[in-house]
């Protein structure tokens, strides 16, 4: 009877430990089946590092998904202060001056966005979280080509930044339609 016991505590210990340390991965993995823009290999990477400073780190879906949004407005935020850290630098010409600006305009959108995304999540409003959520899934698309439309002119100074975010933003997405489905 005793012994059982113990089993069945050190089972449900390690079902848990085994569960939590293969959450990011696996749901990574499925996220990547559903939308082919997902990077596998950027999803871990970002979600193991955002996890290891989060205390404490998600051990189920749910909270993955919110670590995920979070993750997603906290780097919006960063993307509104690097575009207006980068306005204020003179050497850049008009023209790439203009698109910083609407690219600041668009950030500010997704900011705004992904502010109601974390509290639709919170309250459980999935459907509105969604919605939010792919409201700014072009913006940092649009953000980057209009750089290119004057071409051999001007190169976009945010190139990567766009690349990262673009990529938080699909995870996020990607992890709300999954928990929909299954919630
Ligand atoms: C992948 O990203 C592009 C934008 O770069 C978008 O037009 C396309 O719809 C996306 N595909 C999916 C399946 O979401
Ligand atoms: C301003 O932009 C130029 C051109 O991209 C760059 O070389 C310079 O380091 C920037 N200056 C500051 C203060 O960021
Ligand atoms: C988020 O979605 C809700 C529901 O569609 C909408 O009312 C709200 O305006 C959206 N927020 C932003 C900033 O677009
Ligand atoms: C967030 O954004 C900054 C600037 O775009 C980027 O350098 C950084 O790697 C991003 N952070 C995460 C956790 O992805």
């Amino acid at each position: 009877m005793k012994f059982a016991s113990y089993l069945v505590i050190f089972l449900i210990f390690l079902f848990h430990c085994s569960n939590g340390s293969n959450l990011i991965p696996q749901s990574c993995k499925e996220a990547s089946k559903h939308d082919p823009n997902l990077s596998y290999d950027f999803c871990v990477a970002s979600l193991e590092e955002a996890s290891s400073k989060c205390h404490p780190p998600p051990t189920n879906f749910e909270d993955l998904v919110g670590m995920s949004i979070q993750l997603t407005e906290s780097n919006v935020t960063n993307m509104v202060s690097i575009i207006s850290n980068l306005l204020e630098n003179k050497s850049f010409d008009q023209y790439t001056k203009a698109c910083l600006k609407d690219c600041f305009d668009l950030y500010s959108d997704s900011l705004s966005a992904l502010d109601d995304a974390v509290v639709a999540f919170k309250s459980k409003d999935l459907d509105t979280a969604a919605i939010n959520l792919s409201a700014t899934f072009d913006n940092s698309v649009t953000c980057e080509d209009q750089f290119k439309d004057k071409k051999g002119e001007t190169s976009s100074p945010l190139t990567m930044e766009n690349r990262v975010y673009f990529q938080l933003n699909v995870i996020s997405l990607a992890f709300i339609q999954m928990f929909r489905q299954h919630y």
